[in-house]
């Protein structure tokens, strides 16, 4: 499956970097959050601040032309059917997991059927994420370091249901961000590639911190 567009659910520290990426990376990218201060901030984040896009340019990382197309890709909304309307979604709400089993309910209910779903969570397990929706196969975590848009480690952990063709659309969209995903095979979880730049780990059979990772 090719992803063309993202959508961001949460503006805060992670997401907002995470749609900075994305946009920058290519794909029209849209942000959600209800919080209409969030919404404000994560936009300064993403032009004029620290690692901004503004700074990217002035760096010379991007050339101008690239930083205001990476801005013209970036959007922000209010409307969760819109973030929910496209072929990637990458979750950064805050690390609680009742709230994460609740967006990913409501993401299922409202995204197209062939739509991934992405948690950035630090430790909860996907496989405990991906039980709350009827698509496990399409649910993965990945996980990414702050600063988004200067860290490249991507971490993809894998569910028990989660599809090579997931992965594989997840991979691509990685390395498209500059992220240096790198392919393991079907259970990388048993090559213990922690740290790597991009590490596929594999599904929590086992309890959180042991074969399988913490998932
Ligand atoms: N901060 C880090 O260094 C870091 C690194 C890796 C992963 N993470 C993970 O990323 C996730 C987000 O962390 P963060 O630091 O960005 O948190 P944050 O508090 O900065 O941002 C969370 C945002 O989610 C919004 N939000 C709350 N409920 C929402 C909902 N129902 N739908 C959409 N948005 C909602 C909040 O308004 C807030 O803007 C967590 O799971 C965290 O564990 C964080």
């Amino acid at each position: 499956m090719e992803i063309t567009n993202i959508g961001v659910l949460g503006a805060g520290v992670m997401g907002s970097g995470i749609a900075q990426v994305t946009a920058t990376g290519g794909f029209d990218t849209v942000c959600y959050d209800p919080d209409a201060d969030a919404v404000e901030r994560a936009r300064e984040h993403t032009t004029t601040g620290r690692y901004g896009i503004d700074r990217g340019v002035e760096r010379k990382k991007l050339t101008p032309e690239e930083g205001a197309a990476a801005k013209e890709r970036l959007r922000f909304t209010d409307s969760f059917e819109e973030v929910a309307a496209v072929d990637l979604v990458v979750e950064a709400v805050p690390e609680r997991i009742d709230l994460k089993i609740k967006v990913f309910r409501d993401l299922d209910a409202a995204a197209p059927p062939g739509t991934i779903l992405a948690s950035n969570s630090s430790g909860f397990p996907v496989a405990a994420i991906a039980a709350a929706t009827e698509r496990s196969g399409q649910v993965l975590t990945w996980h990414w370091a702050s600063p988004a848009p200067v860290m490249k480690l991507a971490e993809l952990v894998r569910g028990p249901d989660t599809t090579d063709e997931t992965v594989a659309a997840v991979v691509d969209v990685a390395t498209r961000c500059g992220k240096n995903p790198r392919r393991r095979g079907r259970f990388p979880d048993q090559l213990g590639l922690r740290g790597e730049p991009c590490v596929l780990r594999g599904h929590p059979r086992g309890p959180a911190g042991g074969p399988g990772g913490r998932g």
